[in-house]
């Protein structure tokens, strides 16, 4: 062979390798990405890139609707938690990405799993992405998770406007990483909950499961607030009728687990709304599941002074977070069994 054919010989071995390369690495993100239309695996890769970047929906959703159906990505999702257990209760607890002191208050009082014994009860928090200090408050929550491996996270931006997001975040887990519980309770992570008392006196355990169960603190005939000075302001393009279906107030609502799949479902079909209590009422009314009514005010959407007597017969108070929580509950865990006037 001469020297010049054995240079084109050694170019084109290289551009073989090359183009092989190439073709290899094609194939391996195909795979990957094989359930996702090339239109959103586009969109995903910019999210991750660059997560302030407009969604594909974008120009036609109005911008205080969440960007849905879209496929974020589970960047956190302990899939093994519920393998070889069936757990009674989940806990979805919405929180802040980088609000760790609410969530540790949550874990050290009514989010305890060795509280409730034989009842088995996890607690999971939901998170978005940080939309400041991104990657700090990202490795952070990754050693917490590491510790505590409770933690559920998917890649949309943590904010307000997106709860919904969040709580369909929650559903989804339910459905895909623990379709064997019986029961979930959506809550955030700013609550007093009475555990106890939802399982023993709502939900029994050793009754047979509801498979239509959806309760809580019931809202019925409420208007949309059309004020854009107002928190829950919602315009007409994104609601227009003048009433919102019934519904259960966000800050704790319980429904059976076998529902979490169905709402998901309908949730892919159905107009998003920023108001994650109203969004789950609609999906529930486009499921013809209607409210259970409770016999008495057991859940609370508003703040109540504490009380002893009082808190062992509620469910749900709102505004108990941090340190105020932790103070609470000390002397309510201890005492809770203690005489009460009738
Ligand atoms: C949960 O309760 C157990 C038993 O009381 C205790 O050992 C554990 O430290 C508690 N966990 C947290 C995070 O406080
Ligand atoms: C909601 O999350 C999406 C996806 O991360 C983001 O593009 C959008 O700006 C967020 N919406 C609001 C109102 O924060
Ligand atoms: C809208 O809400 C703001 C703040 O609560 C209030 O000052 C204002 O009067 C409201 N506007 C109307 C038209 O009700
Ligand atoms: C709900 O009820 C309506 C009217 O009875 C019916 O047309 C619809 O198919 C039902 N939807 C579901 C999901 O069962």
């Amino acid at each position: 062979m001469t020297e010049n054919a054995l240079r084109i010989l050694l170019r084109l071995t290289v551009l073989a390798f090359f183009f092989l390369a190439g073709f290899y690495y094609k194939i391996t993100k195909l795979l990957d990405h094989r359930h996702l239309s090339p239109r959103f695996q586009n969109a995903e890769e910019r999210l991750l890139r660059n997560p302030s970047v407009s969604l594909p929906a974008a120009t036609t959703r109005h911008p205080l609707a969440p960007p849905y159906p879209f496929p974020y990505k589970f960047l956190m999702n302990l899939q093994e938690k519920c393998q070889n257990q069936d757990p009674f209760l989940v806990l979805l607890v919405t929180s802040v990405s980088h609000d760790i002191t609410s969530r540790m208050a949550v874990r050290e009082t009514w989010g305890n799993k060795s509280n409730y014994g034989d009842v088995n009860v996890v607690t999971v928090f939901l998170v978005g992405l940080s939309s400041v200090a991104t990657d700090k408050v990202q490795q952070l929550l990754e050693e917490e998770n590491s510790i505590y491996g409770d933690i559920v996270q998917q890649d949309f931006m943590d904010t307000y406007y997106n709860l919904t997001l969040k709580t369909l975040m929650g559903i989804e887990w339910v459905a895909k990483y623990c379709p064997t519980a019986s029961y979930v309770m959506k809550t955030d992570s700013d609550m007093f909950l009475n555990v106890e008392y939802l399982v023993y006196n709502v939900l029994v355990p050793g009754n047979p499961v509801h498979t239509n169960l959806y309760t809580g603190k019931i809202s019925v005939n409420v208007t949309p607030i059309r004020n854009e000075s107002q928190k829950w302001y919602v315009p007409k393009e994104i609601y227009p009728s003048d009433f919102y279906p019934p519904y259960c107030l966000g800050s704790g609502y319980v429904f059976s687990a076998s529902l979490a799949q169905k709402v998901y479902n309908v949730a892919q079909v159905i107009e998003m709304m920023p108001m994650e209590d109203v969004f789950i009422g609609m999906c529930m009314k486009m499921l013809n599941i209607s409210i259970t009514k409770n016999t008495r005010s057991i859940f609370n959407g508003g703040w109540k002074k504490y009380n002893r007597c009082l808190f062992t017969k509620l469910v749900t108070v709102h505004s108990y977070g941090g340190e105020d929580l932790k103070e609470v509950w000390m002397d309510f865990w201890s005492k809770r069994k203690s005489e009460c006037p009738k």
